[in-house]
């Protein structure tokens, strides 16, 4: 509990910093300087904050989940996500945008439901403390399916469609997106397998990061430490 109370200062603390400098969190926000591998390879996870100035970097474009509610997604992924989901319609799979950008503020909602209704532990296997989800930078996509006409957005419900995911994941590399948090990886990557969680990185390093089956962890730690 109390990393997470840490979390939430931390967070605070990046959302003021966010503010100061002009921006509510959402908005277009593009810098010409940040580099494509600052942007599209950014580390976050259990111990990598959001870079303070992030939402400076990108621009968040907007789209709809399958209930008509607006989801905001960084422009490039978006694009690469629209050819994903067209190339696996093809194949019989029909995956759409479920959680896309959440900001800081977002996701202390979003823990705080989650720990009344679920606990502490389920959180800690499955949802990033604040400040700390890949889903503030707009490079995170939580798909979800349709079937029969219905999407199916339940964690369990998505967890017994393996032969559709299989393709999900087959497919993702060649539009730039991985599976962020692979079966076997939990401890390197500090969460429970996620099918629906894809991450954009360019396909040059979605190409690498799934041929060799690594995580995006281990394909990071050898450029970090030049
Ligand atoms: N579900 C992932 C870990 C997140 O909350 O960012
Ligand atoms: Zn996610």
């Amino acid at each position: 509990m109390k990393k997470v109370i840490l979390a939430v200062l931390m967070a605070a603390l990046l959302l003021s910093a966010c503010r100061s400098s002009g921006n509510s969190g959402a908005e277009r926000c593009v810098s010409e300087d940040a580099s494509y591998e600052e942007i599209y390879l950014v580390l976050v996870n259990k111990d990598h904050i959001l870079p303070g100035d992030w939402i400076q970097k990108i621009e968040l474009v907007s789209d709809q989940d399958p209930w008509g509610n607006e989801v905001k997604i960084e422009k490039e992924t978006l694009e690469h996500f629209n050819e994903l989901q067209s190339a696996l319609q093809e194949e019989g799979v029909d995956i759409r945008l479920d959680s896309v950008y959440r900001s800081v503020d977002e996701q202390v909602a979003l823990w705080k439901s989650f720990e009344e209704e679920y606990g502490e532990d389920y959180c800690e296997k499955y949802l990033a403390a604040p400040g700390y989800s890949e889903h503030h930078t707009g490079l995170a996509v939580d798909v979800c399916m349709m079937k029969d006409g219905e999407a199916v957005n339940d964690n369990d419900a998505m967890l017994a469609e393996t032969k559709l995911f299989k393709k999900v994941h087959k497919l993702a590399p060649k539009y730039g997106f991985i599976l962020r948090y692979p079966e076997g990886k939990e401890k390197i990557t500090g969460y429970a397998y996620e099918p629906w969680h894809l991450r954009y990185v360019g396909v040059e390093a979605a190409d690498d990061i799934a041929d060799q089956g690594i995580t995006l962890e281990e394909y990071l730690e050898p450029i970090n430490a030049e």
